[in-house]
């Protein structure tokens, strides 16, 4: 049977998630969630398994996953699973995933897992040192390779109950999803930046210009922080919660900004 994966990444671990799965699984198809997002209208997904993969934010999932999945059509005979990652607490993110999968179909979700990875969000915490880094990357693979062999053979696995997850959704998700597109009015960018162009590169939602070679940014934010931590001199922050000034940066080691670009499209 082949499969179908949709993913979003902001700094390269649900893209690392997703090609491992497609590896395991052999004979699976990547397509990234932005490049569907040009066109306009009903979205088929082949027949088959199909899966979705993006990070948790706020509990829940990016706004863009959620506006692709109401428009994706999956056919009835089709296995549909999903995937989060995530840094923390987030698993009522599937449920959200599941919902929006049912607004344009009958079923929703056959399968849903969590995988912890390692965070991305400066504000709320600085990224974990470089040693367990390596071995949340590790247990993350143990992790992967388990939920392949359930995909693998098509089983159902009802997504948990996360009381502290839901509550934060309810609190939070709402707030975040109003105000996502504007919140890249709190990055800021130092004197350090070298104009080289990363953050451009990188940032999914093509939401970045150069203009006198400083990055300016046009108000369709995600706030997937790949301009943040993916800039080379960390030159970008986020004036946020407990900001960013002197906290690390993190993406996956295995995905560069050549993978961040080939998500738009480009090569
Ligand atoms: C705006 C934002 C909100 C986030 N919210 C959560 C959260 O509610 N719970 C959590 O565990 N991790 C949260 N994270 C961390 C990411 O979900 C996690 O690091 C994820 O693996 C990043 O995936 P990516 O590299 O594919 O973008 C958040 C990250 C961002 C940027």
């Amino acid at each position: 049977m082949n499969t179908t994966i949709y993913y979003f990444t902001g700094t390269g671990n649900s893209l690392s998630v997703t090609r491992k799965i497609s590896e395991k699984l052999g004979d699976t198809e990547i397509v990234s969630i932005v490049s569907q997002m040009k066109t306009d209208g009903i979205i088929s997904a082949p027949s088959g398994r199909v899966g979705i993969v993006c990070p948790v934010y706020d509990s829940g999932i990016p706004v863009m996953v959620r506006d692709f999945l109401h428009h994706l059509k999956i056919g009835d005979g089709s296995y549909v699973f999903g995937v989060v990652t995530l840094g923390g607490t987030g698993g009522s993110a599937l449920k959200m995933m599941n919902t929006a999968l049912l607004t344009m179909n009958t079923h929703g979700l056959d399968a849903g897992f969590i995988i912890k990875m390692p965070g991305n969000f400066p504000p709320v915490s600085s990224p974990p040192p470089a040693e367990k880094i390596t071995s949340i990357l590790s247990s993350a693979e143990t992790e992967i390779t388990r939920i392949t062999e359930i995909i693998r053979e098509c089983k159902k696995q009802k997504i948990g109950v996360y009381p502290v997850s839901s509550l934060i959704q309810a609190v939070l998700y709402s707030g975040f999803a109003k105000g996502v597109h504007g919140a890249d009015e709190k990055f800021s960018v130092s004197d350090t930046c070298t104009s080289c162009g990363t953050c451009v590169s990188v940032c999914p939602t093509e939401n970045i210009l150069l203009k006198d070679g400083k990055p300016v940014y046009l108000h369709r934010c995600e706030l997937c922080c790949a301009c943040l931590n993916f800039c080379p001199v960390q030159a970008i922050d986020l004036e946020m919660l407990r900001g960013t000034k002197g906290r690390g940066r993190y993406h996956h080691p295995q995905v560069t900004v050549g993978d961040m670009k080939k998500q738009k499209g480009c090569t």
